[in-house]
């Protein structure tokens, strides 16, 4: 493999990985939004933001996390499909729990 080839080829890589993270970002950036849209047209009835924030949520992991949302959108018979539901988790993780 002579240099410049070698060159050429870092170049390349350099340029795809760049590529891939700005579209992973892209991807959470939407999560976000649609999680946003979906907790202010469906959760905000029974309690606001704040029980995510205060001192004592019973929330303690990602994972209770990922139950307590299905729990709560299965009592109020919504029929999400699983990105929709991993859109809210990711949301509120981002905003509020940060697991
Ligand atoms: C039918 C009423 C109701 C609706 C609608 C509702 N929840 Fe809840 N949710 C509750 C109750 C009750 C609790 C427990 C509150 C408490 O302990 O004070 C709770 C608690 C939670 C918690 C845990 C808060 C903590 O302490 O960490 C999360 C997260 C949560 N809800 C998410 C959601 C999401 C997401 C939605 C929309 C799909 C939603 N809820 C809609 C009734 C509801």
């Amino acid at each position: 493999m002579n240099i410049l080839f070698s060159f050429r080829y870092l170049i390349f890589v350099t340029v795809l990985a760049a590529f891939s993270t700005t579209a992973q970002a892209e991807e959470k950036n939407e999560a976000y939004a649609h999680g946003n849209q979906l907790v202010q047209e469906s959760c905000t009835k029974c309690h606001s933001d704040n029980v995510y924030q205060r001192k004592d949520h019973f929330v303690k992991s990602f994972n209770a996390l990922s139950t307590q949302v299905r729990r709560c959108k299965d009592n109020i018979g919504l029929s999400w499909f699983d990105n929709d539901t991993n859109a809210v988790i990711h949301y509120l993780n981002t905003k509020y729990y940060k697991f």
